[in-house]
Order: C-alpha cells, then structure tokens, then sequence
C-alpha cells in the first residue's frame, strides 16, 4: 500500500524535530563544557547523538516507503542556561513535547489505516517512555540534592557514567 501525502510530510516534519532536538541538545552539551561540567556535557553529547539516529530512522523510514526525504534547515538552539537544573528542565519539557508530537504521528497513521507506519512509530512510542523517565529522573535528583555546587557536582560525576 502507498504511503499518503500527508503521512509523508508529517514523518518530514517529524525529521526537522529530531534534528532541532540533535542541535538544542548539543548546544546544551557545549554550555555544559563551558561551565566546566564534564559529566552532563558528555551526557547531552550522547543524547544529540540518539536523536541524530531518531532523524536516520524516520529517513530510512520514508525511503522504505519510497518517499520523498526533505532535508530541513535546523533551529539556531539557546544558548545559555540560569544553571544545570535549568537545563534539565528544559530538556524533559522538551521531551514531553516531543512525545506528544509522536503521539499525533500515531493518531494520524491510525486516521488512515497505515499498519506499518504505527508499527514502525511503536518504536518511538516507547523510546520517548525512556526519554522522558531519563530527563524527568535528572530533575528529581538536582532538585533533591540542590543546585548548589556540591549538589551539580554529584550529578555530574553520575551522568560521565553514562
Ligand atoms: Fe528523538
Ligand atoms: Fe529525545
């Protein structure tokens, strides 16, 4: 069965968000490093990567559907940050977004009864379970052990473990 026009520009659009998310990610690694910590650099690091590979997924996606990919412009991302708590906020609001976009790609595969496509979104669907629990968990925890240096220092020795 073809894929709808529709479904095609939604997972390219879905594209663009992966690779906003790979730069605003990154950009929160290079803050990281500027502030001296380590720890939550090589973390964001890691995390623009896993989206990177979110954008290669949906791309091989749409070409094993025999889709048009549209490569698109990125988002200049933020570049500074109040404090380390800041930034992990940010992050898992980020990620909450991000789920509820997979969910509209879930409900319009669903619209238009394409199996495959929710088969292949099931993936994400999980994923973003993960992404969220990751990020949400980072909060709780600054948020416990406090934002002052002792506190973000702790975290960021646990988080150069990832
Ligand atoms: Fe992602
Ligand atoms: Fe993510």
């Amino acid at each position: 069965m073809r894929i709808s026009d529709a479904m095609v520009s939604a997972i390219n659009d879905q594209i663009k968000a992966e690779l906003d998310s790979a730069y605003i990610y990154l950009a929160m690694s290079a803050y990281f490093k500027a502030e001296g910590l380590d720890g939550m650099a090589s973390w964001m690091k890691k995390q623009y990567s896993e989206e990177v590979e979110h954008a290669e997924k949906f791309i091989s996606y749409l070409y094993e559907r025999g889709a048009r990919v549209i490569i698109p412009d990125v988002a200049k991302p933020k570049e500074s940050y109040a404090d380390a708590l800041d930034v992990f906020r940010t992050a898992y609001a980020h990620e909450q977004y991000v789920t509820s976009r997979i969910y509209k790609l879930v409900d319009l595969a669903i619209e238009e009864k394409d199996y495959a496509t929710q088969s292949m979104l099931q993936w994400f669907v999980d994923e973003q379970m993960e992404e969220e629990d990751n990020t949400g968990s980072i909060v709780s925890k600054l948020e416990f052990l406090g934002t002052d240096k002792h506190g973000v220092y702790t975290v960021d020795r646990e988080l150069a473990l990832r």
